[in-house]
């Protein structure tokens, strides 16, 4: 983390990525508790809820999360998301959207529609870079659906049972 500091006294945007682990990855959570050093802590009320500003050496202006996770439906990838969305909010910095990748174990095959989602996903942050934009069709792109769900858990359960019963566990 020491390393880690200088780099987001410079930075402009934080880019938060982490996979969904059964919610939230320790790792990511060990991150964003060491965040806290950025707050100034002169607290104040907002909309209800209290809330802190950086010090104003922190040049940090967007939070972006992108967020993957190996279950088919997106909604599987909610929680780490509120959280990022929290720490914008609390921080009070702009939270300007989320990447999302659900049954990502698609992308690690070389098929077409992978190549596409990795092509776009390029596209995607360079132009967030460039314009601090991000188009909804591009996100959508990048999270689309890919095959089926139920077939999905049924491979996925499959695999798991035949490893059982060949390790003699069944
Ligand atoms: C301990 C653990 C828990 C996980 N829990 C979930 C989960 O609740 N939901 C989900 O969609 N994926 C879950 N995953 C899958 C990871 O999100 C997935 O492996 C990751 O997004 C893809 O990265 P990888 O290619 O490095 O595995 C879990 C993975 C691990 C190792």
């Amino acid at each position: 983390m020491q390393n880690i500091y200088p780099k987001l006294r410079k930075a402009d945007i934080l880019v938060l990525a982490t996979p969904v682990h059964s919610i939230l990855p320790g790792g990511m959570q060990n991150f964003i508790n060491r965040l806290v050093p950025l707050i100034e802590p002169i607290l104040e009320c907002r909309d209800g809820r209290t809330r802190a500003r950086c010090h104003e050496y922190v040049k940090i202006k967007k939070i972006l999360a992108v967020v993957v996770g190996a279950w088919y439906e997106i909604e599987n990838l909610e929680l780490p998301v509120k959280l990022i969305e929290e720490v914008a909010e609390t921080y009070s910095i702009n939270y300007s959207g989320a990447i999302l990748r659900p049954h990502a174990y698609f992308m690690r095959g070389d098929s077409e529609i992978s190549k596409d989602i990795h092509q776009k996903l390029e596209e995607v942050g360079f132009k967030f870079i460039e314009e601090g934009l991000l188009k909804k069709e591009d996100l959508d792109f990048i999270s689309q659906p890919i095959g089926n769900g139920k077939k999905q858990r049924e491979n996925s359960t499959n695999h798991y049972l035949k490893r059982k019963e060949e390790q003699g566990l069944s």
